[in-house]
């Protein structure tokens, strides 16, 4: 099962956080869906931008100076990751609910009543709420994909049916933070663009587990958060110029009235920023590791060598990780759990027992280091469509630099879990 040669040790000697023991035993993080460790290289970026260029934007001195280059430097940086042209629409905000907080209200000036805003019942709240309450203010209606009951994937005859001449916005995630199904992003935006709409992706859960590409998604917006790949907490959001430039942000007067700063509201977290840039070359440095690589590889043909090998890790870590929750009696996984359809989620499970609180249980690891989440997750429209309020679940995801023992440890923790 693991004929794949997966830099491992490599990987994780890079995670300081680790390296963090308990009773005498390594922790074992499956919480990255609530956040990731990061490696050395972005705990260096931060402090180097707060010890040598710690300075506002604009500045003629030469610190300024050194600092300005070090944030564009991160919109080319996202840039690549994103797979799209401009650096400057890539803008940078505290988190991905802020800032589709901020673009809802903008948008919300295109929407009238009859208008129909198109959301999911698989979304994070963050994809939902900000654009509910924008059609509220603009008097649209919103529509809610619904979900198959089973294995909780998006219920595309329901997104068919709710798609029509009406629909000005769809707003859809790449990958569920709750069940950890990958949904058919490209076709729906697809649809959506046939009728007429704009699209927004939330790409929150996505990103350290698969390359994005706006330009092949074909997308309008796209969102992302850095604390989930592996960087500091900074919002990314990433639009097409035309509109970002043809909307109007609700912004200060003497901000700049030209891409990227007109979206970049007040002064931004800049040390996170560069921390971002971090966060994407070291997913980039990760293709130095694997065999396929070469010398003169661009940055963003690493990622896509990254992100590949990702992939190809990440599914086996799925399989080992549906297997052993499946020896477990009692458990039930709410997702995908056929292992002939992996390929159709990253390695995030939630879980319930029928007999016993998910707060109880990840208690219960968590005296054994094993990292786990408990509750809605945020995926609150998921929770209260598959009945799972108020407790919600428990939640383990595996990231790349989670390792098959780490798996087989929480799922033998909770078999005696279950004696
Ligand atoms: C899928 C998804 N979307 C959106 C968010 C919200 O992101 P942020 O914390 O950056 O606002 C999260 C956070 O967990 C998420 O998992």
């Amino acid at each position: 099962m693991t004929a794949f040669a997966w830099p491992i040790d490599q990987i994780r000697r890079q995670f300081p956080g680790l390296a963090r023991a308990q009773q005498g035993r390594t922790v074992a993080f499956f919480d990255g869906p609530a956040g990731s460790q990061v490696p050395d290289s972005v705990v260096e970026a931060v402090c180097h931008w707060l010890r040598h260029t710690n300075c506002n934007r604009g500045a003629a001195f030469e610190c300024g100076r050194e600092s300005d280059a070090v944030l564009q430097a991160a919109h080319e940086a996202m840039a690549d990751f994103l797979g799209a042209d401009d650096p400057d629409c890539i803008i940078f905000g505290p988190n991905m609910t802020s800032l589709a907080m901020l673009l809802s209200r903008s948008l919300a000036d295109r929407w009238k009543s009859g208008d129909e805003i198109l959301v999911t019942r698989l979304d994070h709240d963050a994809n939902v709420s900000p654009w509910v309450h924008a059609a509220r203010v603009a008097g649209a209606t919103v529509r809610h994909v619904d979900l198959n009951p089973g294995d909780w994937t998006l219920n595309l005859d329901d997104f068919q049916a709710k798609l029509s001449e009406r629909t000005r916005f769809l707003a859809v995630g790449m990958a569920s933070n709750a069940t950890g199904t990958i949904n058919p992003v490209r076709e729906m935006i697809s649809a959506a663009h046939a009728v007429g709409a704009l699209t927004f992706v939330d790409a929150v859960h996505y990103a350290p587990h698969g390359r994005i590409s706006v330009a092949d998604l074909n997308c309008d917006f796209l969102a992302c958060s850095a604390y989930k790949f592996f960087g500091p907490h900074e919002g990314i959001l990433w639009g097409r110029r035309e509109l970002l430039e043809s909307l109007r942000p609700w912004k200060l007067r003497p901000a700049p009235d030209v891409l990227p700063g007109m979206w970049m509201t007040g002064t931004g977290a800049l040390e996170a920023i560069a921390g971002t840039a971090a966060a994407v070359n070291y997913l980039a440095s990760l293709a130095d590791l694997l065999p396929q690589t070469s010398p003169d590889l661009t940055r963003r043909q690493k990622l896509d060598l990254t992100f590949r090998a990702i992939t190809e890790w990440e599914r086996i870590l799925s399989l080992e990780m549906l297997a052993g929750l499946k020896s477990v009696p009692g458990l039930q996984i709410h997702g995908i759990t056929d292992p002939a359809h992996v390929a159709g989620r990253v390695p995030t499970f939630s879980w319930t027992f029928p007999d016993c609180s998910p707060r109880t249980v990840s208690e219960w690891l968590a005296e054994r280091g094993l990292c786990v989440w408990n509750g809605n997750a945020y995926a609150l429209p998921f929770t209260e469509t598959a009945g799972l309020e108020p407790g919600g679940t428990v939640r383990a995801g595996a990231l790349h630099y989670n390792t098959i023992e780490e798996i087989e440890r929480l799922t033998s923790a909770l078999r005696q879990f279950r004696n």
